[in-house]
């Protein structure tokens, strides 16, 4: 089975949002040798600020990121996807451990809202490749189709 049909089974079975989430993270960091820590961080009600929702990997202490703040926070108001290939050039960047070396995010939109995004820390230089973002866009959509009221802390808009 193809990766893009592994995820569409995950989004597709049974299980709740958050466990499908989960298991994203889990088959992501599993069989991309270069993803070491992926998460997803989601708007947190009306604040302006993401909050860490599910992850694989090291455990965080940001699991609340002020927008504008951070990759995450670029992300959070800029709409785009963000490759940073090495951290070590970037400003405005959270070290999230010593042992991250770049980085990719991917936002995710509910009619045309911004309101997360799936984010890939990597212990190597350079590691992302096209394939990788176009595999993550296609999950960040599929993420999209979920109900995620009860994860971004917001009514149906
Ligand atoms: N490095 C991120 C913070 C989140 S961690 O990578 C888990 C950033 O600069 O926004």
């Amino acid at each position: 089975m193809n990766f893009k049909s592994k995820i569409s089974q995950i989004i597709e079975n049974d299980l709740q949002t958050d466990a499908k989430l989960q298991q994203i993270c889990d088959v992501l960091k599993n069989n991309y040798p270069h993803f070491h820590w992926v998460g997803f961080y989601f708007i947190n009600g009306t604040k302006q600020e993401l909050k860490l929702a599910q992850f694989a990997g090291t455990p965080t202490e940001h699991t609340i990121i002020p927008f504008g703040k951070g990759i995450c926070g670029q992300v959070a108001v800029s709409n785009k996807n963000f490759i940073v290939q090495d951290v070590s050039e970037q400003d405005n960047y959270i070290s999230c451990g010593i042992d991250v070396k770049s980085e990719i995010v991917i936002p995710i939109f509910q009619k045309d809202k911004n309101i997360g995004q799936i984010d890939i820390d990597s212990h190597d230089k350079s590691p992302f490749t096209k394939e990788d973002e176009e595999l993550l866009e296609y999950i960040c959509e599929k993420v999209a189709t979920l109900n995620l009221d009860g994860i971004i802390n917001q009514p149906p808009f």
